[in-house]
């Protein structure tokens, strides 16, 4: 689990920030806001579908799973605390413009469920660990040149509850909510090509188009818009 679990307790706690306003914002511009506002918006986005159980799932999201706190990855696209928020964000934004542009008419409340905690399976499994990694030589005491090796921080997965990915986002989220299939397929099918098993994603986009919608947004997201947070 990280450090510092993200006090998520009570809706009226929270400064007054819309779920339009993830809505309302570019691309770039939810990219850059910070870990706080973040955490605020994925909670009324949340907070604001109609279905019993949510309250406890935001609920356990800023607690006992540890949500806020943890990367997207190790280091591959948004290795920081709060980084999977970020991602689960630009995910959700992503999908609404392809909601609007293929005339998907996908829910609401689905579109905020299966984009925001798609990837719940990865709250609190990476852990912050130092690694040593050279970096160039240096001279020793006596006057060799050596190998200089630094202590690097960086993010190690351990899962404890290893049964799935899509899969296993799933599983937790029914802890506190209902799903229905559409939401299921979504969310087991949004790695694609990159599951193991490549059937089902063309079985379940095939059933549920906006399958392949969520997994192109995870995409985006990942590639596209994280990388530029990279680089800048
Ligand atoms: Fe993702």
């Amino acid at each position: 689990m990280n450090s510092g679990n993200k006090t998520v307790s009570t809706n009226s706690q929270l400064p007054e920030i819309t779920p339009d306003l993830a809505r309302r914002l570019t691309l770039p511009e939810l990219a850059a806001l910070p870990e706080d506002a973040v955490t605020r918006i994925v909670c009324r986005l949340l907070w604001s579908v109609d279905r019993s159980g949510v309250d406890r799932l935001v609920m356990a999201m800023g607690h006992d799973l540890d949500f806020f706190a943890t990367p997207a990855s190790t280091r591959y696209h948004s290795a920081y605390e709060g980084g999977l928020a970020m991602h689960s964000l630009l995910v959700y934004r992503l999908i609404l413009d392809k909601d609007r542009y293929f005339g998907l008419d996908l829910p609401q409340d689905s579109l905020a469920i299966t984009a925001l905690c798609h990837d719940l399976c990865k709250a609190g499994t990476y852990q912050k660990i130092l690694k040593g990694r050279r970096e160039g030589t240096k001279i020793n005491q006596r006057g060799q040149t050596v190998a200089n090796w630094v202590d690097i921080e960086t993010w190690e997965v351990g899962d404890a509850f290893p049964v799935g990915h899509g899969e296993k986002s799933v599983i937790i989220l029914q802890r506190y909510i209902d799903l229905s299939d559409l939401e299921i397929a979504m969310i087991v099918g949004h790695m694609g090509g990159f599951d193991e098993r490549r059937n089902v994603f063309n079985r379940l986009a095939e059933l549920w188009p906006a399958v392949a919608a969520l997994h192109a947004s995870d995409l985006e997201a990942t590639y596209i818009l994280e990388a530029r947070e990279q680089a800048c």
